[in-house]
């Protein structure tokens, strides 16, 4: 198989659906690059929330507009683990950009047009020589809309809920799930790139899949992309 094609893999879908890690493992599995393109939208916000660029809820245009070429956002593997980490001018902030006071406002900052303009060309950037599997919201239909594998990834909100609620302690499930449905709202919603299905996506419902039934399945379209460019 020296010449099988590499291809461009876009995964998008609502939030707390399993993308990264379907699309994690398709990438370990076949050798190619991953990127999370959430983790960049939750980078710039991390920024703001630590430069005072975010005020009342409100996020400071102008000032991040200039701080935008200041931005630096990276990924590296860590080597003990083997995971990806994200940077952020050169450290790690892979868990403080998971928490709960960038979760609040990232959705606040992942609505800019000059915020999604710099981070869709960095995306671009990262896609040029192919072999790459991201994930997002709006890779199939403004990032590369014309990857060669797009997958719309769906569950419903309760099965997400149930999900999320099972990684804490104490979970409130129908506030978890309150929390998702307005997610989806803000996602589907919103004025640039909003979430939606591209008309050449296959769609995955995976709300009655393990993750092992998910990760064929995904293995299973990625052939069949693969056969049918190199039959
Ligand atoms: O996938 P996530 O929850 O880490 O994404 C964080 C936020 O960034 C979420 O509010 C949606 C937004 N996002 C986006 O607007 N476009 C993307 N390509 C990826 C994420």
């Amino acid at each position: 198989m020296t010449n099988t094609p590499r291809i461009t893999i876009a995964i998008d879908g609502f939030s707390s659906c399993g993308k990264s890690t379907m699309a994690k493992e398709l990438a370990r599995r076949i050798g190619y690059i991953y990127i999370d393109s959430g983790a960049m939208y939750r980078a710039v916000t991390l920024y703001c929330l630590d430069n005072n660029l975010i005020i009342d809820n409100t996020v400071q245009r102008d000032a991040l507009a200039q701080a935008m070429e200041n931005i630096k956002i990276g990924f590296v593997t860590n080597p003990t683990t083997g995971k990806q980490e994200t940077y952020l001018n050169g450290v790690c902030v892979e868990k403080e950009i998971r928490t709960m006071r960038v979760s609040q406002c990232v959705s606040l900052v992942s609505q800019i047009d000059f915020v999604r303009t710099a981070l869709v060309a960095q995306q671009r950037a990262m896609g040029e020589a192919k072999g790459i599997v991201m994930d997002g919201r709006d890779i199939g239909t403004a990032v590369f809309p014309d990857a060669e594998m797009k997958i719309f990834v769906t569950a419903s909100a309760r099965v997400r809920a149930e999900r999320r609620a099972a990684e804490m302690e104490d979970a409130d499930i129908d506030a978890i799930e309150r929390n998702i449905a307005m997610r989806d709202e803000t996602d589907m919603t919103r004025e640039i790139s909003p979430l939606r299905k591209a008309d050449d996506a296959i769609e995955l419902d995976n709300s009655h899949m393990t993750i092992a039934e998910q990760d064929a399945w995904l293995k299973a379209r990625y052939n069949e992309v693969i056969e049918r460019l190199n039959p």
